[in-house]
């Protein structure tokens, strides 16, 4: 099985290429593959089996104000690529996010949950999500949510600065979701294409949740520090300029449906990912 990886230099991209370890990979960065060039997408995709599109327009509130440059990303590449994987008989793996949902929840957003994204980046990508599933068929949708790893800035690495910068750290406590370090997610997909597992939509976050100031608590456990130096704010006390969802909570069952093992519980992956993603020596 040939793999092909785009936007392999970025955060969860390096580490999709790391999982796939000896497998005949191809990963290519954004010098190496522009996915809004179509006809470089084709020849890109051209003689692979299976492409993971990891590639994407990532800049949340900047997608507030420059949504047609993160439409041509998210929305125009993802469908370039889906073309092309139609084209040569490849199968797709696309990578989308919780912003695609409402974030109004209270209860784990299902995988055929109606889309309705609430801000430009959750609109290009439900848009990319759309393009995928019309123009090639054999192609799985994975959604995730709160990453992060060594290979990008992160939640975790800025609480660890804040941590070692600041007394105390402020964080808002009226957000939830399933903090997904990229290792897990990375191993997820491999185990999900690899198990031949039905088309569809997956989630591909954690097991159960908390909110970022409950995140923010754990990070500095696992960090040796003091919780209480963490104190909780609401969303209202920190404007941004896109909205951001206060339920992102993802639910898990078609893992289950396929049989192929769903990723771990959050607060687990955090213990054993702070050496690599925080260069803990302790
Ligand atoms: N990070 C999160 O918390 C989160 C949450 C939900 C979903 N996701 C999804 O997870 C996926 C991976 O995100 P990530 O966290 O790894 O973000 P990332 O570190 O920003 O990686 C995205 C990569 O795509 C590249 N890229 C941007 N425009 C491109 C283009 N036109 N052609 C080819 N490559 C391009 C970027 O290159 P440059 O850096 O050079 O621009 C970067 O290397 C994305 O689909 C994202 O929507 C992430």
């Amino acid at each position: 099985m040939r793999w092909l990886v785009t936007g392999a230099g970025g955060m969860l991209g390096s580490d999709v290429v790391a999982a796939l370890g000896d497998r005949e990979v191809t990963a290519l960065t954004r010098a190496e593959l522009d996915v809004t060039d179509a006809a470089a997408a084709l020849a890109a995709v051209d003689g692979h089996d299976v492409v993971v599109n990891a590639a994407a327009w990532t800049a949340v509130d900047d997608a507030e104000t420059h949504e047609g440059a993160a439409f041509a990303v998210n929305a125009l590449g993802a469908a370039h690529l889906a073309r092309a994987c139609a084209a040569t008989g490849a199968r797709l793996l696309q990578v989308s996010t919780d912003y695609v949902f409402a974030g109004d929840g209270s209860s784990p957003y299902s995988e055929d949950a109606p889309l309705a994204p609430r801000s430009a980046y959750g609109r290009t990508k439900a848009a990319g999500e759309w393009a995928v599933q019309a123009l090639c068929p054999q192609s799985w949708i994975v959604r995730t949510a709160w990453l992060y790893g060594a290979h990008g800035p992160n939640f975790v690495k800025t609480m660890a600065r804040l941590a070692a910068e600041r007394d105390t750290v402020t964080v808002v406590d009226d957000q939830s979701g399933q903090p997904t370090w990229t290792v897990d997610l990375a191993a997820a997909i491999v185990r999900l294409v690899e198990a031949e597992s039905p088309f569809g939509a997956y989630h591909g976050t954690s097991a159960g949740e908390t909110t970022w100031f409950g995140f923010a608590q754990a990070i500095f456990a696992e960090l040796g520090l003091d919780p209480a130096r963490v104190t909780r704010t609401t969303t209202g006390a920190f404007p941004r300029p896109a909205p951001r969802p206060a339920y992102s909570v993802l639910g898990h069952k078609t893992w289950q449906r396929a049989g192929v093992a769903p990723i771990r519980e959050w607060s687990e992956a955090l213990a054993e990912s702070m050496t690599t993603v925080v260069g803990l020596t302790t």
